[in-house]
């Protein structure tokens, strides 16, 4: 058998920091109903990088940490919602930049909040035995937010992360994915559209991701056959759904990661970047077995088991 895992990962956030109080001058809101309503403290935003190069940066980082040359990449995939242009890719971009080479698939998937899922498994099935991917998740939401409606502009940041991966024999790798389409729920007419602000029915999206996360978790400790995994990486919406699920299913909390109160969410590239925190914490790493679950815009969901 062989899987995929990952090997080394990296990320970049943009500097510029916006705080809670920030977001007063923009719309009626305070540090108190943003924290206790979602947990997010900061975010950050670009100002001028484009969302590309916010990828390829991370991207760098993954390939200098796991030591492997540009030359090596066999795949490059970017999950992103907010791409620079309809064409070129978000990960053509960085094959450029990065100097990847020619005769290798380099795409870009849109599965918003669950992308890096959906981007770990199509990764997972094209690698061959032995060979290397970039995996990427990045995003831009500063660029799509309505600064007039408080409900939604103070949930989102930008950033990226990436994973170097490799498809190895006696690697493990189990991934679940679904959809259900609806654009009622969560809607964002995409970065170079008139009207692409992000519209948010808060809560039926909120029952929606406690239940989606819940059901992740369990399809893949039932799947892997572990329910003792070292670490949980979800995405990053809001500390209330994972609390909620981390009670429901009784994983201890220092099991399930969040970094949400510094970045806000930032869809596609939250499990990414939380994943390169922990790698540089020394919480994850070689022979570790992680569960990582995303959900959202689609709507869609994703949920893989990994030993590293
Ligand atoms: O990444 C994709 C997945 N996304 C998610 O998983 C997000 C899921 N949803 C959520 O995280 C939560 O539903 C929100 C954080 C978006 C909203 O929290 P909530 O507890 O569901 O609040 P609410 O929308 O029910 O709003 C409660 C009140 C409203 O006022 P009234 O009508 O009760 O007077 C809102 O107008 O809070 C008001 N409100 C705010 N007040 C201050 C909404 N946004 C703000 C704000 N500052 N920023």
């Amino acid at each position: 058998m062989s899987g995929l895992k990952i090997i080394a990962t990296g990320r970049k956030i943009p500097q510029k920091c916006v705080t809670n109080d920030d977001l007063k001058q923009y719309v009626e809101t305070s540090d108190e109903w943003i924290r206790s309503r979602t947990g997010i403290v900061t975010r950050h935003y670009a100002s001028g990088e484009k969302t590309w190069q916010l990828a390829a940066g991370a991207a760098k980082s993954a390939l200098e940490k796991g030591g492997v040359n540009a030359a090596d990449i066999s795949l490059c995939i970017t999950a992103t919602i907010t791409g620079d242009y309809a064409t070129p890719s978000v990960s053509c971009m960085v094959q450029r930049e990065l100097g990847l080479p020619e005769n290798i698939p380099v795409f870009d998937i849109n599965a918003a909040c669950s992308g890096f899922i959906y981007a770990l498994s199509v990764a997972d099935r094209m690698l061959e035995e032995g060979s290397w991917g970039l995996v990427i998740g990045c995003e831009r939401l500063s660029k799509i937010l309505d600064f007039t409606d408080r409900s939604t502009c103070v949930l989102f940041g930008d950033g990226a992360g990436a994973a170097l991966v490799k498809k190895e024999v006696g690697g493990e790798f189990y991934f679940s994915l679904g959809a259900s389409g609806n654009k009622e729920a969560l809607y964002a007419g995409g970065i170079n559209e008139e009207e692409s602000f992000v519209h948010m029915n808060g809560a039926e999206v909120f029952r929606f991701a406690t239940g989606a996360m819940e059901k992740g978790i369990l399809e893949m400790q039932e799947k892997s056959r572990n329910s003792d995994v070292d670490m949980y990486v979800c995405h990053q919406a809001n500390a209330r759904i994972i609390a909620h699920v981390r009670k429901k299913l009784k994983i201890p909390q220092e099991k399930l990661y969040m970094n949400l109160q510094r970045y806000g969410n930032t869809s596609g590239a939250s499990i990414p970047i939380a994943l390169d925190e922990l790698f540089e914490e020394g919480k994850i790493g070689k022979g570790k077995k992680i569960i990582a679950v995303g959900f959202g815009g689609g709507l869609t969901w994703g949920s893989c088991f990994m030993r590293l």
